[in-house]
């Protein structure tokens, strides 16, 4: 039997439909429209196309959209300042540093200066303590979208199931474990170190694959109705007479037919992020007013 697509593209599409139907309602009780402020240091291509699209997509959800576009050389110290002030700032409820900064800054000190009520990735020590404890916080965007994707193929009870994540980074394979942990699923983490890989994600229930490596996990690894969230974006190099290679996951897709569920590169996990950002934003908006969260989300 093929496996079932897991089309997150659509998934994304409805999900920022709810986001944007949710807005008004805030609006009117706050005076203002939810901010996103969204900082880009340098002029990394792929990061200047994702910082776009993120700001359109602010936008047509109804929402105000601050972007930042500082030269590579702005400093540590200035881009702390800006910070700062996106901190002081009433309307804005998220600030988001497009990671990875350029050479010569510390990520660390940086997500560090972000106050953790608009930290809508998840990222500062607050928000990571607070997933680590299962308190209610404000999640990963790309873990977050890939457990909505879960529950939709797997039911609201993940209890029990084995779970194997190949990436052990802070923005997608620890967060992402811990959400399953939370879940009650039994995770393993894989990474470059681990032995027999093979063997461990062939037990899993449920796999999901974060290590930007293109379709290194085969369809023999993959157990029969495993439910396989693929998080890899990869580029192949072009083919001749093609001007740019072909984009590919972190697992063969082609030989993954037996598995129950898998979401495809393009249009799988991707576009979950863009739209669990506006998610979160709209959440850190609505608890910074001292309104309820909004529901359905
Ligand atoms: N770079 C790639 N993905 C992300 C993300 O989710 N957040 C940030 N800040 N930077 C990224």
């Amino acid at each position: 039997m093929a496996a079932e697509r897991i089309d997150g593209k659509a998934f994304a599409a409805a999900l920022r439909e709810r986001i944007a139907a949710a807005v008004p309602a805030f609006s009117r009780e706050a005076g203002r429209k939810p901010g996103l402020a969204v900082v880009l240091v340098g002029n990394d291509p792929a990061s200047e196309v994702y910082v776009r699209s993120k700001g359109k997509a602010t936008v047509a959800a109804g929402m105000k959209s601050f972007e930042h576009k500082l030269d590579a050389d702005i400093g540590q110290e200035s881009l702390i300042a800006l910070i700062h002030q996106l901190n002081e700032d009433e309307g804005v409820d998220g600030i988001l540093v497009q990671l990875p900064l350029p050479d010569g800054y510390d990520e660390g000190e940086v997500v560090a200066a972000i106050d953790p009520a608009k930290d809508v990735d998840g990222l500062t020590a607050e928000n990571v303590a607070r997933l680590a404890n299962n308190e209610p916080g404000l999640r990963p965007c790309t873990p977050w979208g890939c457990m909505m994707l879960l529950h939709d193929r797997l039911g609201d009870d993940l209890s029990g199931l084995d779970a194997v994540i190949m990436g052990r980074s802070q923005l997608v394979g620890r967060p992402m474990a811990q959400l399953l942990v939370n879940a009650n699923c039994t995770v393993t983490i894989a990474h470059s170190r681990t032995r027999n890989l093979e063997e461990i994600v062939r037990r899993a229930d449920i796999v999901v694959a974060a290590v930007g490596r293109p379709e290194m996990v085969r369809g023999s690894w993959l157990k029969d109705g495993a439910v396989v969230v693929d998080v890899g974006i990869n580029r192949l190099d072009p083919e001749p007479g093609q001007e740019r290679g072909r984009l590919v996951g972190d697992v063969a897709y082609e030989e993954a037919d037996h598995v129950k569920a898998i979401t495809p590169v393009p249009g799988g996990v991707g576009p979950m992020t863009i739209a669990v950002l506006l998610r979160n934003t709209l959440v850190a908006a609505h608890r910074r007013a001292g309104l309820p969260d909004p529901e359905g989300l």
